[in-house]
């Protein structure tokens, strides 16, 4: 299988864990591209979703998935969405797409956060990947200064502005041991709205797809 076809497996594995008649949590990204599809085969099973960026809503509404808000909606069953980089912990870092603060607040709502990933996405320790960081415009330099007392290199995304209006700051050789009191501290630098380390609310369930198979992996429980 190649990548895409690990995608592809992982999303449409997802489909299984969706309770009936629930509203579905639904991230950003070209796995999630893979299960909004799959989630359009069970449309009728399901009351609609919550979307975590424009991509996702103009993909769920043009395959006629309801789009609800998300506070019109008491209760979130499920949240589906891929990552850029994936512990054994279930700790990740998110934000390539630049949907990061969208899809943490759903994260945070959500009783059950799946994970669809590719093994590639699969890592002994988080931060290869950049570390994407939502920034209230003004106070990007500022920020960037702050993130290198930190040890890290900070890269401006040039030319892109998140759903939210805001910038973001890609971080380089940041060294996560701590991920969680990492994630806090990052969060409370002034001007910072969120950054894409997903430690204090990591996923539930990883389905995990490897070359043969998809494996469906909890906090811990190493491939
Ligand atoms: C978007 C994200 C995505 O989940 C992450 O970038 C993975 O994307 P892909 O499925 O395209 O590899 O966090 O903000």
């Amino acid at each position: 299988m190649n990548q895409h076809n690990m995608k592809q497996a992982a999303a449409t594995a997802a489909i299984e864990l969706i309770p009936p008649q629930s509203i579905v949590g639904v991230g950003t990204g070209s796995t999630v591209t893979y299960f909004i599809e799959a989630l359009a085969t069970i449309k009728p099973h399901i009351e609609g979703a919550v979307s975590s960026s424009h991509a996702s809503t103009k993909h769920l509404q043009a395959l006629g998935i309801p789009v609800l808000e998300l506070n019109d909606v008491a209760e979130l069953p499920i949240y589906v969405d891929g990552a850029d980089e994936i512990n054994h912990d279930l700790q990740m870092i998110k934000g390539g797409g630049g949907a990061l603060t969208r899809e943490k607040i759903i994260a945070a709502a959500a009783k059950e956060f799946v994970c669809i990933a590719d093994q590639s996405k699969y890592v002994s320790k988080l931060g290869q990947f950049p570390l994407p960081i939502e920034v209230i415009p003004m106070a990007r330099s500022y920020v960037a200064r702050e993130i290198v007392k930190l040890g890290g290199d900070p890269v401006y995304r040039s030319g892109f502005t998140t759903d939210n209006g805001h910038l973001i700051l890609d971080i380089h050789n940041l060294n996560i041991t701590q991920a969680i009191e990492l994630e806090q501290r990052i969060n409370h630098i002034s001007g910072v709205v969120t950054c894409g380390l997903f430690a204090q609310r990591p996923a539930d369930h990883l389905l995990l797809a490897t070359d043969t198979k998809v494996k469906q992996l909890k906090a811990a429980q190493k491939v």
